[in-house]
């Protein structure tokens, strides 16, 4: 088993101090026109976990949000990225993604291009420091800027990762959580909380992984009971599932056929470097692999559309690629459901 410990590539910005303008709402409507319709139904609404937990949070004020289209195929928005963002075609993206960690109190020049940028397109939010499962208390200060920030760009999905990254200081690492029934209570409790104080349900993405502290149930069993215990939602990343199978020795098929379809909100896609046969590492630096772009098309036909997101951190290929890319992913999309994303599966 590899030991090396997970050290995936993130973009981390420090903070300016403005805080930027809001974004334009009359351009955010029409996208909210555009994307509200075809959200994939879940059932009836539940009550929100965090009422039923008995949590004392303050009444939520409703704030209009914007999800992307079901069938949706987004991209990471990066810094690096932002000119050519800027300057890409109506349809050559559906759907941003950033780090709010990264943007919050962005201002000048750079934080009104992210409000203008983002004014345009349904936005959603990958957060990289909530360290849901560590064991520092959460910090609610950054959970309060970061439920402003949500409801400012009208945020309808906010993910973090299944892991933890800090105790007394931020370790600016995503470590893994020992899979047993004592760590599926304690962060499981933690997302009740984060959910308490956001206002809003989230989801919980399946991370890579390297070092393995304590497996008492394997990921799927893991990932699944958190999920139950928090009555949360799962951003599932396809490609963490092929480099953790390969790395771990388990089968991708099979992990991906026992996650629960209607908990999935979000799939993510993204390239990795090959150090061994049997040694992957989740970089985000590089084009996506054709073997998950096959595992990400199981995903399609085992959940229906959901919305796809590329992510893409460093090592940036012309813009072109990158477009290139979310084309193989409609390709993919398409070929499954060629009636437009509206086949049977639209859970
Ligand atoms: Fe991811």
């Amino acid at each position: 088993m590899p030991t090396t410990t997970a050290s995936s590539a993130r973009t981390r910005s420090r903070p300016a101090t403005r805080v930027p303008a809001g974004p334009t709402r009359v351009a955010k409507a029409s996208v909210a026109r555009a994307s509200a319709a075809a959200w994939p139904d879940h059932g009836a609404p539940r009550e929100p976990a965090y009422r039923r937990a008995g949590f004392a949070g303050r009444p939520h004020r409703m704030t209009p949000t914007i999800r992307p289209r079901h069938d949706a195929v987004g991209l990471g928005l990066r810094r690096a990225l932002m000119d050519p963002l800027r300057a890409a075609p109506t349809g050559a993206f559906d759907f941003l993604e950033c780090a709010p960690e990264n943007w919050i109190g962005v201002g000048g020049r750079l934080g009104d291009a992210f409000n203008e940028l983002v004014s345009r397109h349904a936005l959603t939010c990958h957060g990289l420091s909530l360290s849901l499962g560590g064991c520092a208390p959460l910090d609610r200060t950054f959970l309060a800027r970061i439920r402003q920030f949500l409801d400012r760009h009208q945020v309808a999905l906010y993910s973090e990762h299944l892991s933890y990254c800090s105790d007394d200081g931020q370790l600016y690492d995503l470590l893994p959580i020992p899979f047993t029934e004592e760590a599926v209570h304690h962060v499981a409790g933690r997302i009740r909380q984060a959910q308490d104080a956001l206002g809003r349900r989230i989801a919980v993405e399946n991370v890579s992984y390297y070092a393995a502290p304590h497996q008492a149930m394997d990921e799927a069993s893991f990932v699944n009971a958190v999920l139950d215990e928090a009555d949360c939602d799962l951003l599932l990343d396809v490609n963490n599932i092929h480099v953790n199978a390969i790395n771990h020795g388990y089968d991708a098929a099979a992990f991906l056929a026992a996650m629960p379809a209607e908990r999935v909100v979000c799939l993510h896609v993204a390239g990795h470097h090959d150090e061994a046969p049997d040694l992957k590492i989740d970089t985000h630096g590089a084009p996506v692999e054709p073997p998950v772009f096959r595992l990400l098309d199981e995903a399609y036909g085992l959940l229906g559309p959901r919305p796809v997101l590329l992510e893409r951190d460093f090592n940036f290929p012309p813009f072109a690629e990158l477009l290139g890319e979310l084309d193989a992913i409609r390709r993919i999309r398409d070929t499954r459901f060629p009636a437009g994303g509206m086949a049977a599966g639209d859970a």
